[in-house]
């Protein structure tokens, strides 16, 4: 594969609140390309990294191997709900880092299937050989009122009454098989406006299906401050509006139990520095809280 790298987000926020050094271990339960955990790698720490995609693992590995780091490094290719149930992981960790999402690295391999970019089978699974649904078997298969919800409520998309109307009515001709078609059918309803495409929300929200987004982190959260020692961070950061409410409640409810203490009262978000340079992260937002029972 050759592609631009990954961008890390907020990373001087993350290293800033982990507070990596010499001795201390991490859990980076989203590797991607491995950006963050090499600066936390670099301040001396060891880091173990989890993601369910095996060829971005293949590249962070690469990386890690290749800046002399490869000791102090070691990973799990599964999704990480089931990595935390794993029983040989390390329950005192110094911090934990989820940074959800997808990877440039995906996004940028036109035959994965997930961007509107390029045409390719719809497909959008991040772990193709765990996963037997893709973007296109819920494309064609979910009912009228399913494909609504998925948009109404993943995608927040204010269309998503039309939109399955059209998809409904496209597939009735032949079924839905590439991103670009499905791109074009969204064009027709949507218009462009500003420089969103139209597509976006749509594609973000069958993304989140296909991998089960939301199931993942909400059974990971309790795991991972389970995995924490007392003292230990947690930095979670999400890009769309209903992961960022999971998380926010989840620390509301560790507050009320006593079991964590949220790091800042208001989640962070990127710097207009940060902004113009990677206009990926635009919509991150990085909550922190630590385990303190
Ligand atoms: C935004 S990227 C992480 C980028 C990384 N922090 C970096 O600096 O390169 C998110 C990564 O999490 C992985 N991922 C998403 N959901 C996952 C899950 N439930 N289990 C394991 N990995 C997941 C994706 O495959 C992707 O590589």
């Amino acid at each position: 594969m050759t592609h631009d790298l990954h961008t890390p987000v907020m990373l001087q926020e993350v290293v800033e609140y982990l507070a990596p050094a010499k001795n201390k271990k991490y859990l980076d339960a989203t590797l991607g390309a491995g950006g963050h955990t090499l600066a936390l790698l670099k301040k001396g720490a060891s880091v173990v990294g989890v993601d369910q995609d095996k060829s971005v693992i293949e590249v962070a590995s690469k990386r890690i191997t290749d800046a002399g780091y490869a000791n102090n490094f070691s990973y799990l290719h599964d999704s990480f709900a089931h990595a935390l149930t794993d029983s040989t992981l390390p329950t005192d960790f110094d911090g934990a880092l989820f940074d959800l999402g997808v990877s440039s690295l995906q996004l940028d391999t036109p035959e994965r299937g997930f961007s509107f970019r390029f045409d390719a089978p719809l497909d959008m699974r991040m772990n193709p050989s765990t996963q037997q649904v893709t973007a296109k078997d819920l494309i064609n298969g979910l009912g009228r009122k399913e494909l609504y919800e998925l948009f109404h409520e993943l995608g927040e998309e204010r269309s998503a009454r039309r939109l399955a109307d059209a998809i409904c009515g496209a597939r009735r001709l032949s079924p839905i098989q590439t991103t670009r078609e499905l791109a074009e059918i969204i064009e027709g309803v949507v218009p462009r406006a500003g420089h969103i495409h139209p597509a976006t929300r749509v594609f973000q929200a069958l993304r989140m299906a296909v991998n089960s987004e939301r199931e993942e982190l909400k059974a990971a959260l309790p795991s991972a401050l389970s995995h924490l020692k007392l003292g230990g961070n947690l930095a979670v950061i999400s890009f769309h509006s209903g992961e960022d409410k999971l998380v926010k409640s989840q620390y509301v409810a560790w507050e009320k139990s006593g079991q964590a203490h949220q790091l800042t009262s208001k989640p962070l978000t990127p710097s207009s520095r940060e902004l113009a340079d990677n206009p990926r992260a635009r919509s991150a937002k990085l909550r922190l809280t630590r385990r303190v029972k």
